[in-house]
This record gives structure tokens, sequence and C-alpha cells, in this order.
């Protein structure tokens, strides 16, 4: 039986007979295992020639990355090599398959969703339709699945990093920069710096003020002694790295240009300005292009040891050392590639995910909890709130400073993590513990893959686009600037 599907070759994955498929309720998917295999292999995902200059506007790309594309259903009655008469037209009319799907319908009545190269009304493709229709009991095109925005090229990335939740410069009133003109210019002018910045052209530096260099040189001093006892061994080594390349030290602000250098040639991640906090949506689909949106104005100086939003401290002490580490760098990839076109309902999930790892995250070493989420590496005050040693039967109460005595801790898993809300303003009342940092990311990709997708994205590093498995039409949360 194994036989008589001869597509083996070219899907492992349905190497299986489709009488096995009725006893599983799993589909299978063909774009998994292509993807893995690409990643173990390195090969070149099928059909990637989509030549893009990188000098076009993003319109351009758009048509060349977009290749036509048709989706059909076929249903087909269980016998054995079904599947592999069906398959064979496609290679007779040479009509490239992107993906392939099956799902059972009956006990024995399987759905083939087919994706291809080409568009109804070409010839190899109505041949194909033709041949196929005697041979499927069902036999329908689909349309074009209708899906939110998201960049397919890494310049897209510049039409959404203007779309900050708060202009970037809108500080709330209970903000400590609020009454300080001073401060409020000096934001002002690093967020018009960055909202000019577009993809290719050189990352801006930023001359530091002697006040803006204490107020790094505090949060350091405080940090510095913290790190050596809670940070994991990843984080540790990785600003080993930082101190030697990339100019850290308490005496002066790195500047994001050396750093993203740096990045580059160590994981081949990348920083990028934004002038302010983003969605959710925006910022994920940033991770996907292996890109993190990057501030760069420092917290007011009255408050040294606390910021109510990401600032250049955080970024650079708790963000940017993790990103010198692969696994780290191909889970938060994970998690942005996820996100492309996802609901808005999945991308809360997700940014849920995020924040209980990305930010907030603690992973086991030699028994001990460490931290390797950005939010705590860079907050002294809670990095030893979440991983002080306790004794296991210590249950949290509320103490005197209205915190929490000690945090929850729950094994990190996606699906619980998910659905966990989280306050921003105070210490995070329950932490997810990782295995490893390599546990934390099989879990996350066994997640992602089990979420129900618009499609499967892949990266291509060398085109820096991604690669998507089916025809879909990005026309909800469109940025004006595309048009
Ligand atoms: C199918 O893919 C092959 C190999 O990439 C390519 O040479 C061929 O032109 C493609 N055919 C069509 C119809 O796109
Ligand atoms: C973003 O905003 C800046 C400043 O307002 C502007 O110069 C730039 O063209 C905008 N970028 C895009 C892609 O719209
Ligand atoms: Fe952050």
């Amino acid at each position: 039986m194994m036989h008589s599907l001869r597509t083996a070759r070219l899907l492992p994955r349905l190497a299986v007979s489709a009488r096995c498929l009725s006893s599983s309720p799993d589909y299978m998917n063909y774009e998994t295992w292509h993807r893995d295999n690409y990643q173990q292999h390195g090969s070149q995902p099928l059909n990637s020639h989509h030549a893009i200059n990188g000098n076009h506007p993003p319109s351009i790309q758009d048509k060349q990355t977009e290749l036509p594309r048709t989706s059909v259903l076929m249903e087909l009655s269980d016998r054995v090599g079904a599947l592999h008469d069906v398959l064979k037209y496609y290679w007779k009319y040479d009509v490239n398959i992107t993906r392939i799907e099956s799902r059972p319908v009956t006990s024995n009545k399987f759905d083939f969703f087919v994706d291809f190269h080409g568009r109804v009304g070409d010839a190899n493709v109505n041949a194909l339709l033709m041949a196929l229709k005697g041979m499927t009991d069902k036999l329908l095109v689909l349309d074009e699945k209708e899906v939110h925005w998201f960049p397919r090229h890494i310049s897209e990335l510049d039409l959404i990093a203007n779309r900050t939740l708060d202009a970037g410069t809108d500080l709330q009133s209970d903000h400590p920069g609020f009454n300080d003109v001073e401060y409020r210019n000096r934001r002002a002018l690093l967020a018009e710096q960055a909202m000019k910045y577009r993809m290719g052209m050189e990352l801006p530096s930023t001359e530091y003020s002697e006040d803006e260099v204490k107020t790094w040189g505090v949060v350091w001093d405080k940090m510095e002694g913290l790190l050596e006892k809670y940070a994991c061994k990843e984080y540790k080594k990785s600003m080993n790295l930082m101190k030697k390349h990339c100019g850290y030290s308490r005496h002066q602000i790195p500047q994001l240009s050396t750093i993203s250098s740096f990045l580059q040639l160590q994981t081949s991640f990348r920083l990028r300005p934004v002038a302010g906090l983003i969605s959710s949506r925006d910022f994920l689909n940033g991770l996907a292009f292996r890109t993190f949106f990057c501030t760069q104005y420092i917290r007011h100086p009255s408050m040294p040891l606390y910021t109510p939003e990401p600032d250049i401290c955080h970024e650079l002490l708790g963000h940017v050392p993790m990103f010198a580490d692969r696994d780290f760098c191909d889970f938060s990839q994970e998690i942005g590639l996820a996100s492309l076109g996802a609901s808005d309902e999945d991308i809360l999930k997700l940014a849920r995910c995020y924040w209980h790892s990305v930010e907030f995250g603690l992973c086991r070493e030699d028994g001990v909890n460490k931290a390797y989420g950005a939010g705590l590496l860079s907050s002294f005050g809670e990095l030893e709130y979440a991983c002080k040693p306790r004794s296991d039967d210590e249950v949290p109460s509320i103490g005197s400073d209205g915190h929490p005595t000690c945090p929850q801790i729950k094994p990190w898993d996606p699906n619980v993590a998910a659905m966990q809300d989280f306050p921003i303003t105070t210490y995070q009342p329950v932490y997810f513990l990782a295995e490893s940092l390599q546990d934390a990311k099989v879990k996350m990709r066994k997640y992602c893959e089990e979420l129900p997708r618009p499609f499967f994205a892949l990266y291509n590093a060398q085109m820096e686009s991604v690669h998507i498995d089916r025809p879909v039409r990005r026309c909800v949360g469109v940025p004006d600037s595309s048009s």
C-alpha cells in the first residue's frame, strides 16, 4: 500500500496510505514537512524564484512575490492509488503544487486541498482541470482567502513602522516626563528621526547628552550584579560579546548601528528604529523578518529605575543580548511568522505567548530559575522578585508594598500562556518556566503549527521575503501609504 502512493518521493508525510488517514483525525500538512525539511537541509523552498529587486517600491515587489496561485478542492474515494492517479496529471500538465492537505470527509472519502502556481484560463491549468473532472467525486476551484494585511518583503516594514499607537510623543499625564519641556522636545526629535528611517538606509546614530548617559549608568550599576546572579547563561554569554564588540559599558549608550551590524553577522537578526509603541500585530510581524523594532529615547532622569514604556535601557539591556543567541532568534521569528495575516484572536494569543516568554520568560538552569525575558532582565526589582529562590510550599500572598510576596510559576506551555492575561503596570502575578530555551522553542513551534493559520509562511533570508503556501488577498488593515 505504501507503494501505491508514489508521490512519496515528493511528499513523505503522505507516504502513509489514504486508508491510514481514516483512523487519524489529524490532517496532514505538506508545508509542515516542507519547512522541517527545509530547515534541516537548507535547501531552497519549492518555487522560490521570486526575484526581488530591493530598489523597487513595494507595489512592484508585491506583484513579483505574489505569483498567481490557484486553490482547488478535490474529493476522492479512498482506494489504493487514488491520490497517485490524480497527482500524475499535475506533472503531466506541468502544474507546480505549492501545498497539499487532506482531510477525511466520511469513512471512505477524502477532501484534498491543493494549491498550485497558475490561474484558471492558463492552457495547462485548464487541461489539468478537465482531466481531473472525470477522476474526482467533486472538484471545486476555491476563492482566494482574504486575510489581514501583512508585509511580504522586509522593505514593507516601512509601511507599518509609523503606525505608533500614541504618535510616539504624546506622553500620558502620569508620565514622569509629562511636564518637562526639554524632555518632550528630545522625545519628539528622536521620534522624527525614527519615522524618517527607511529600509536600506544607514541606522541613525544618536548623540546622547550627559544626563542621558548618567541615567543609563544608574540603570547599568543597579542591574550588573543582579544579572550576574539571575540572568540565564545565554544572556551572560552574549553580554560579554556585547561588551567586547558593541561598546556596552556603564559609560556610554551603545549605538543601534553597531549593535545591528553585529547581530546580523551573529544571528542575522537586526534592529530598526521605531518612534514608540506599535500594535502587537505590527510588532510581531517585524519578528517574522528577524527584525526588532527598537526605541532610542531614554526614560526620564527623575525616575531612572522606572519606565512606563519600552526605552533604550529596556531594549539594549533586556532584549538585545538575547538576540545574539540563535535559538532565541528562531524562537522569536517563529512567533513572528505565525502572526502574519493572523486573525485578531490569534494575534492576541501570540502576543500573550510573546509576553510570557520574550518579555517575562524564565528557564531552568541546573535546578535554578533564571530569566531570559527582557522585561525581567531590565527591571531590577522584578528580576529578583521573579527569580529569588524560595521553598516549594511558599504560597503567594499580598505583601506590605501591595505586590504579592511571591509569584505563581507555571511550566511553559504556550496553550496555557496564550490564555493568560497580564498586567502591564505591576509585577507579573504569573511567570512561565521553560526547561531550557530549546524547550521553549520546541513547544512554541508546535503551538504555532497547530494554530489554525490562514497559510503557512517561510522566510527566505536571501530574498528577505516570506514565501506563503496558498493564494491570499491582503485586504484588511492595509497601510495608508501602500496604495
Ligand atoms: C514548475 O517548476 C519548475 C521547477 O522550478 C519550473 O522549471 C517550471 O517552469 C515550473 N512550471 C510552471 C508552469 O510554472
Ligand atoms: C513616516 O513619517 C515621517 C515623518 O512624519 C515621514 O517623513 C515618512 O515619509 C513616513 N513614512 C512612511 C513610509 O509613510
Ligand atoms: Fe520589550
